[in-house]
């Protein structure tokens, strides 16, 4: 990278948030990490400062379910590193998949799901469009459940269909100032929605 990209990404303390950490701060983008788990994040602050040294890393503790810890993180990763240039959404859980049909569920496993994954997601999008400048990009963790149903998955397979409703609107409300959005499903699908997409389409990349 010529010049230091800022991005943002939530879900940084495990698995693919972790990666994705790693791999930009090692390409020389300043990273903002931002976790529920505040242990489990402050080790992967180390573990890039130790193998990238030179990186630039702001993080913070927050449930991405609240919107103002989310805007409140997201303010300071602007002050701290300058900017707002990308967003990798991929803070999400599971919930009770694969346990339970629709006639089972109760209120608490559903709003669990939909408060981190939809709600969440929708938190931070909002948040990071309100910082962002043209040509910036935004990376959302969808999956195959959000494109198809299975059983015993509705609150997780409806949370991420709504995150792909959300990336389509909001690629063709933003697409006028570039900015992209884009849904991670599974390595190695990748998916983006832009303004030639028409009306939200998928374009596979
Ligand atoms: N791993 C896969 O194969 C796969 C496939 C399709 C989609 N996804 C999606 O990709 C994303 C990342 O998956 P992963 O496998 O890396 O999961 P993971 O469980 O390893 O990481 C998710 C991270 O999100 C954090 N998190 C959970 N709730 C939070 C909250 N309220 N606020 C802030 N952070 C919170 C967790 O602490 C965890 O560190 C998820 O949204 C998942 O649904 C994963």
């Amino acid at each position: 990278m010529s010049q230091r990209k800022v991005i943002a990404i939530t879900g940084a303390a495990s698995g693919i948030g972790l990666a994705t950490a790693r791999l930009l701060a090692s390409r020389g983008a300043s990273v903002s990490l931002a976790d529920i788990q505040a242990d489990p994040l402050s080790a992967v602050v180390s573990s890039i400062q130790k193998s990238t040294p030179k990186a630039h890393v702001y993080h913070k503790v927050i449930n991405v379910a609240n919107p103002n810890e989310v805007a409140s993180w997201l303010d300071e990763t602007v002050k701290q590193l300058g900017g707002l240039h990308g967003a990798a959404n991929l803070a999400g859980v599971l919930g009770a998949l694969g346990v339970k049909k629709i006639s089972e569920m109760d209120d608490k496993e559903w709003d669990f799901v939909m408060d981190v994954n939809l709600r969440g997601v929708f938190n931070c999008i909002r948040a990071e469009l309100q910082r962002m400048g043209e040509g910036s990009s935004i990376v959302s963790a969808a999956s195959v459940a959000g494109l198809k149903g299975y059983p015993k998955s509705a609150a997780y397979s409806t949370s991420k269909h709504g995150v792909v409703g959300l990336t389509k609107c909001a690629a063709l409300e933003e697409g006028y100032r570039n900015i992209k959005g884009q849904l991670h499903r599974a390595r190695p699908h990748r998916y983006a929605y832009d303004k030639q997409g028409s009306f939200g389409d998928l374009v596979h990349r």
